[in-house]
């Protein structure tokens, strides 16, 4: 009894003591500077982190490495399920949606890498800085709302073999429109809010990096509206999918633990799988710890307390820019038609050559007419188309 106590005051100390050393202004928070209103103030472990390797050298690098493997493999997927496709379906009505979010995101980290590249100094403006993070976050709702979709529509493929094409395919459409309308409206907070900040020193100006407090004494108002923001994405738009996800992969891999038994069933089963791995390293990697440190971060704001993670929120907000880079293995996983258009650029083959070597493996197979070469050329022909 007087041992649990113990631990109850030690534990409130420590927590107390986190929290006091919190209020001593480590972080990020900015003051307008009294004699410079233009300029901002931000404390030594604002500016070390700013010129921090983490930020300069590591963060740009994630970023290229996004926009290296998101931007090719996402418009490819755009254009596999957009031209390519000749049996529409509502997963690959919903893959069409979630790599376009991901394209609109990729297309504008050049910015972001060479923000960072010059010491995390916005040379852009305020409005591009806007832009920017409206599609960051943009991209990471749609994506969350995007695989919740395709998830359902897994688990009902498997559980309504037989239900009507046509109808499904109006109803993806409705529902990527949507999507799309709703997360537009609701990033609406973030172009209304100043995110850049012009710092004294160092003579930068960061873009969503520092947080503008107006009053020290009352530091809500300046932050209002991505308090909101945040803590109504965080908690409804993210955490209402997250649930169904979870419920709709535990009911599809019950719906094909039933059925199985042969092997068509059992390749099913690997592709749900690998999907749902996919699925479940892309939130615990990109969605989960930025949402969590998204909400924290903010609550803490709200009452004037600064974030002592400063550097673990940040980290975790990059590596939620991953998921562009992850998703396509998502597609991979799900679609014959983008696995096969992978396969074949992987290859370095364009259809015309599949075409070509299937001909000659052909008239190699009737010149010699050897069962060896028969069975090589069946080999080469599935994994080449
Ligand atoms: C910071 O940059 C501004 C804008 O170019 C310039 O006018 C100012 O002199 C610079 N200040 C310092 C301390 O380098
Ligand atoms: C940041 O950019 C501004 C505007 O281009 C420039 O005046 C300033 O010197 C730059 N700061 C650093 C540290 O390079």
């Amino acid at each position: 009894m007087e041992s649990t106590r113990i631990l109850l005051l030690l534990l409130l100390g420590c927590f107390s003591a986190s929290c006091a050393s919190g209020s001593k202004g480590r972080g990020f928070i900015g003051w307008k500077d009294p004699e410079n209103l233009d300029d901002v103030i931000v404390d030594q472990t604002a500016v070390d982190t700013l010129t921090s390797p983490l930020t300069t050298v590591f963060m740009p690098v994630l970023y290229i490495i996004v926009l290296v493997v998101g931007l090719p493999a996402n418009a490819m997927a755009v254009w596999v399920f957009l031209f390519r496709t000749k049996k529409k379906h509502p997963s690959s009505i919903y893959m069409a949606n979630l790599a376009l979010a991901d394209l609109l995101f990729v297309i504008w980290t050049p910015l972001k890498i060479s923000y960072h590249f010059q010491g995390n100094n916005w040379t852009y403006g305020e409005p591009l800085c806007k832009v920017l993070m409206g599609f960051f976050y943009g991209n990471m709702y749609c994506s969350v709302l995007f695989i919740a979709c395709l998830s359902v529509q897994r688990y009902w493929v498997v559980a309504h073999p037989l239900s009507q094409q046509r109808k499904n395919n109006k109803v993806a459409v409705c529902v990527c429109v949507a999507i799309w309308v709703f997360i537009w409206s609701t990033t609406t907070p973030l172009y209304l809010y100043n995110h850049t900040a012009k710092l004294k020193t160092p003579n930068i100006t960061t873009c969503h990096d520092v947080n503008v407090i107006h009053d020290p004494l009352n530091p809500f108002p300046s932050i209002e509206l991505l308090y909101f923001y945040f803590i109504f994405m965080g908690l409804v738009v993210f955490l209402v999918p997250c649930v169904v996800i979870v419920v709709a992969y535990i009911l599809l891999l019950r719906a094909l633990g039933d059925s199985m038994g042969d092997s068509a069933a059992s390749k099913n089963r690997h592709r749900a799988v690998m999907l749902i791995v996919i699925v479940l390293v892309t939130f615990l990697v990109c969605f989960i710890p930025s949402n969590i440190m998204l909400v924290v971060h903010y609550s803490l704001l709200k009452d004037g307390l600064v974030n002592n993670g400063y550097g673990f929120y940040v980290s975790t907000l990059c590596l939620a820019s991953l998921n562009s880079c992850l998703d396509p293995f998502i597609y991979y996983f799900v679609s014959e038609d983008f696995r096969d258009h992978v396969k074949n650029t992987l290859l370095c083959r364009s259809s015309r050559t599949v075409e070509r070597m299937r001909v000659s493996f052909n008239s190699m197979k009737y010149s010699r007419k050897s069962k060896s070469y028969v069975s090589d050329s069946g080999d080469t022909q599935s994994s080449a188309c």
